[in-house]
């Protein structure tokens, strides 16, 4: 039997061998050139770890607490959408993994289970991702059922006024399994000349006249947190505190929207310093190890999301791979942790991390 693997890298090996190539090209890819989709995980290597030494760190404690909800490590479920394409038991794998790693999994908008069903299959703690559609009243009754089902948050994507530019999806001629979520409300069915749907779904379907205000609109439907995801500069971080946000994802949608733009984490520092502790920033793009999160955390993310590496473990080994990937990075950033000086994720600090910029001014 092959030995079980040990990294995320290896899980992601792993996923390309089980699953057809369209669909690990569109789990795998990001838009265009995929500069971001690199930079988002190089421009990790270029921080540098400043460990402190003769700490006791006898006893680690990597629990951590997102808008009031505690969970076992700083590490949550990004929405990624449709989990059927990876494993039959789609979405609800990924949930009770996240019930039996005591962390919240966000839900993505285009997921092939219901909001009901994975509602129903565990006891983890969700938060429901949206996307607003041209017509509101779909929009409005996904959110109702989120909050019906017992959702304790919003998750507002705000990176996606269009789908950005996948070329590996447009060459594959990627077409969206039917969105059980949306059944009875919209067809999905939608024909491309380029072959995929996904762009054309999107452009049909997004409400790209989206704006600030219409935060004052979703609050008046849910009583529900809300998070914006999707937060990359100092100005729309303010912005977003201004108009009265719950908290902030610092994402770049794992690359898949926009290319150019920088590596998330060079984007987390600036939108920490603007928001000033006054609501929670969560962090996305490019976790691999658990000394990214330990980057992360010292940058000033309460707690990362992953994306990809959850669908390879998904991919690979259904419940149990997902579960897998989580105590993989959870181990990698406890040893991270004792190996900085650090036996809780409060002792994480500023000064446990150096910038090039900054080792170069040094
Ligand atoms: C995503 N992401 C995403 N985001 C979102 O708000 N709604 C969605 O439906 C999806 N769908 C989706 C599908 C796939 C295949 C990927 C890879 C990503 C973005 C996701 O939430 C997260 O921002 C990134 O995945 C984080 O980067 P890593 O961890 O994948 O590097």
């Amino acid at each position: 039997m092959a030995a079980e693997p040990v990294n995320v890298k290896e899980y992601q090996e792993l996923a390309r061998n089980a699953l057809p190539k369209m669909y690990y090209d569109f789990y795998a890819g990001g838009a265009e050139d995929q500069y971001t989709l690199t930079e988002n995980m190089e421009a990790f290597s270029r921080i540098t770890i400043c460990p402190r030494i003769l700490i006791d760190v006898s006893n680690m404690d990597l629990s951590t607490n997102v808008l009031g909800y505690n969970i076992s490590a700083p590490i949550m479920i990004a929405p990624t959408a449709m989990h059927k394409l990876a494993h039959p038991e789609g979405e609800i794998a990924t949930a009770k993994a996240a019930a039996a790693c005591k962390t919240i999994m966000v839900l993505s908008f285009s997921a092939t289970c219901t909001i009901e069903e994975v509602a129903s299959c565990c006891n983890a703690v969700r938060f429901f991702q949206l996307y607003v559609y041209k017509r509101r009243n779909i929009t409005a009754l996904l959110v109702q059922r989120a909050e019906r089902s017992g959702y304790k948050a919003i998750v507002l994507t705000v990176d996606t006024p269009r789908l950005g530019r996948r070329e590996a999806d447009i060459k594959n001629k990627m077409i969206s399994p039917q969105l059980p979520n949306l059944d009875g409300l919209m067809s999905t069915e939608v024909s491309s000349d380029e072959g995929s749907n996904l762009e054309a779904f999107a452009f049909k379907t997004l409400d790209s006249s989206l704006c600030w205000k219409d935060i004052d609109w979703l609050r008046s439907i849910t009583k529900l947190p809300i998070l914006v995801k999707g937060i990359l500069t100092r100005e729309d971080a303010i912005k977003a505190v201004e108009v009265g946000v719950d908290g902030i994802i610092v994402s770049n949608h794992g690359a898949r929207q926009l290319d150019y733009v920088p590596a998330t984490i060079s984007s987390l520092e600036e939108v920490v310093c603007a928001v000033g502790g006054q609501v929670p920033v969560l962090f996305d793009g490019g976790v691999r190890r658990g000394a990214d999160i330990f980057k992360a955390l010292a940058l000033g993310a309460q707690a990362v999301l992953i994306g990809r590496p959850v669908i390879f473990g998904l991919a690979a080994m259904g419940e149990y791979g997902v579960k897998h990937i989580i105590e993989i990075l959870k181990g990698e950033l406890e040893l991270t942790m004792a190996l900085a000086g650090c036996s809780s994720v409060k002792d994480i600090t500023r000064n446990h991390i150096k910038t090039e910029h900054e080792r170069f001014l040094s």
